[in-house]
Parts: structure tokens; sequence; C-alpha cells
């Protein structure tokens, strides 16, 4: 079994609580062998942490690496397309963390590249590699009719669950002139998505980016691309959204939000006449809780079964990463890949459309 060396490009919250333990786990896979931060205070503390000696400041040095096969691209958003396309052009296979890119533009031009190089690159949506998942969609796609289904995701702030949890190396040595670089960059971005919108929408927008990514594309895996977006509307300066996918036969209902309880409230249910199929998410920010699934059927209209099964201990991530390490190995391309994230975007244009009342 080849093991790839990986370098990381941003080690903050997701790199230090989920992949360096991750790829620990895995290291007859993978071994980390170069960190690029931002942040000397990071790269210090996590090169430190976990004896990784090979620390830059600027991921041009890093993909400059031959002891790099590939990367994990978990810095800010707005400058995934880039790193992406930089990467790919370095000869790196990439594992890029969601969202992929802010707008169609930078979609397509990622989409340029990997045709362009032939490398790997995988979108970090890792609820798709859950076990019970793929479980529910092979489920899903025996059903002799769906009624209806229901995509949920209500969360607490990511912070409530990690400051009791972890311990993260904080980047607060960034120099502000790099913050307000950031915010105008993700501002034009935003902009070249969706226009010059009131705030509320650019909020919802964002939302879609960093959590609906999660939901709609487990959705459109489950249950394929929908025929269009019959509503959808915001509330709460865009932190709360609610939205239905029209599928012909049925409609799915989605609806997400973010509160101040320290849980999650995260689902995706599909109806049939006779069989009720359910997965149910927790927290990706404490490591290898269950996901698990749950059927409730009848076979005679009198009596109701229902099993709930966790099928496989272990992590999303662990079996997003080792979904990359077959892609890398074999060159099959990831299904979370970046033809796959445009359509989310094309939703998330579309539910914006609506909920500035443009209609559909
Ligand atoms: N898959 C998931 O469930 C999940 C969970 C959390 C975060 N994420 C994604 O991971 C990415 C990172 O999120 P996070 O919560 O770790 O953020 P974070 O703010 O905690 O960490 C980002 C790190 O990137 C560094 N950085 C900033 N600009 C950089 C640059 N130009 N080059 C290199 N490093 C730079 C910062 O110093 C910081 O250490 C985001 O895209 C986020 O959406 C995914």
């Amino acid at each position: 079994m080849p093991r790839f060396r990986i370098g990381i490009i941003g080690c903050g919250s997701v790199s230090q609580i989920v992949h360096l333990p991750t790829l620990n786990q895995l290291n007859d896979l993978f071994e980390v062998t170069a960190l690029c931060d931002v942040s000397h205070k990071v790269l210090a503390g996590v090169g430190d942490d976990w004896g990784i000696a090979t620390r830059v400041a600027d991921y041009e040095d890093l993909l400059a690496l031959e002891m790099v096969d590939a990367v994990l691209i978990a810095n800010p958003d707005v400058y995934h397309a880039e790193v992406t396309i930089a990467a790919l052009r370095a000869n790196k296979h990439v594992l890029v963390e969601k969202p992929m890119c802010l707008n169609l533009t930078e979609n397509d031009a990622i989409i340029e590249a990997e045709k362009e190089t032939g490398k790997i690159v995988q979108v970090g949506t890792m609820r798709r590699y859950a076990p019970a998942f793929i479980e529910a969609c092979r489920i899903v796609q025996g059903l002799d009719e769906i009624r209806l289904a229901r995509v949920h995701d209500l969360i607490g702030r990511n912070s409530l669950v990690i400051e009791p949890t972890s311990r993260v190396v904080p980047a607060d040595d960034m120099p502000a002139a790099l913050s307000g670089a950031m915010r105008q960059r993700s501002a034009e971005a935003i902009r070249g998505a969706i226009g010059a919108v009131p705030y509320a929408l650019s909020t919802a927008y964002r939302m879609m980016l960093g959590l609906s990514t999660h939901d709609l594309s487990a959705m459109r895996e489950m249950l394929g691309m929908p025929r269009r977006v019959l509503y959808a509307s915001q509330h709460d300066g865009g932190r709360y959204q609610t939205a239905a996918f029209d599928y012909g036969d049925f409609i799915c209902q989605f609806s997400t939000g973010v509160d101040n309880i320290p849980r999650f409230d995260t689902y995706l249910q599909v109806y049939g006449d006779n069989k009720v199929v359910r997965v149910d998410y927790d927290t990706p920010f404490v490591r290898n809780l269950p996901i698990t699934l749950t059927v409730t059927e009848t076979t005679d209209g009198a009596n109701k079964q229902q099993t709930v099964t966790h099928p496989g201990w272990g992590d999303a991530f662990t079996e997003e990463w080792r979904a990359f390490h077959r892609s890398v190995a074999t060159g099959e391309k990831p299904k979370s890949n970046p033809q796959d994230f445009r359509h989310d975007l094309v939703l998330f244009q579309d539910m914006i459309r609506l909920m500035s009342g443009a209609g559909g």
C-alpha cells in the first residue's frame, strides 16, 4: 500500500482537532511531512505538538517541496481556489476543505486545472463518506416510491463544542492587514456569485457555503439533483433558512440555522409508503461520535419495526481520507469532486434568487 506524504496548508481548528489526529490514526496510509500557516504561533505550536519539522508561512514554498505528494487545503475558503489551482500545477493531489470555492468562475478554473494536470481533487464534504450514509443511499435507491424527504441542520455555534473539548493553538498573531484583505476578497468573490445583495443575503450565501454544502451535497447524492428550487427564505439576517426542492414526484424540505445550544440536530430523512430511512449526524469536532441509520417500516401494515444501526465505529473524516487514498492510488475520481461541487453553487444561487424575491 503506498504511503502518501501530506502537506497541510492552514493549520487552524479543523486541522488541529480532526485532520492531524485522523492522519495519525491512518499512519500506514499517510505521513504529514510539512505544515504551512501564515500564523507563526500556529506553525510553531502545531509543528511542536505533532513533531513536524518542515514549516513554511507561504503556501508556494510548501508546494515546491519534493517531500509532499498531496496537500490538505484547510486555510480560509477565500483562498481555496487559488491554492487548489497552484497545488495542481505543482503536481500535487488535493483534498480541499469545504467549500471548495466561492463562485462558479473559481469552480470552472479548478475544473480546468484538474483536467490539465490529471491530479485528484477531493472536496471535504466528509458526511458523504460515513458508512451509515452510504448504506442509507443504498436503501433509498431500493424504495418503490418516495413521497417526501427532509434535510435538517440546526446546530449550536461550533465554539460551544470546541472550547470545552479541545485545545486549539489560536492564530491570534495574524497581521490585521491580512484579515482586512481577506474580508475584502471574500466580499468581492461573493459579489461575483450573487451580485451586490443586501447583507442578509450575503450572510445566507456564506452559510450555504460553510454549512449547507454538507446537507445539500448529501441530498444530491441520495436523491439526485432536484428539478428546481420551489421556494427559499431566510430569517434573522440570513442565519435561519428554509427551502423546498422539487423532485417531481415529491418535495424535499430543507431547514437550517445556528443557535446557542451546544448540540447537533442534523439529519436526512426519506419517506416511502412502507419505509422511512433516516441518517443522524453529530458534531464533527468530537471525533468518532456515532452516525446512525434508522429504518422504520412495516411489512404487513399492522406492525411497525424500527432498527437503529451504527454501521462501523469510526469517523466520517477517517473514511474521507481512506477514499482520498484510494483515489490517489488508483486515479479514480472521488465522488465529491469539483464538477459535483458546482451543483451546490448552482442550487445556492437559485436559493438566493428566490430569497431576494426574484422568483424561480
Ligand atoms: N469538514 C468540516 O466539517 C469542517 C469543519 C470546520 C472547518 N472546515 C473548513 O476548513 C477550513 C478551515 O476552517 P477552520 O475552522 O480550521 O479555520 P481556522 O480559522 O480555525 O483556521 C484557519 C487557519 O488558516 C490560517 N491561514 C489564514 N490565511 C492563510 C493563508 N493565506 N495561508 C495559509 N494559512 C492561512 C490561519 O492562520 C489559521 O490557522 C474552512 O474552509 C472551513 O470551512 C470544515
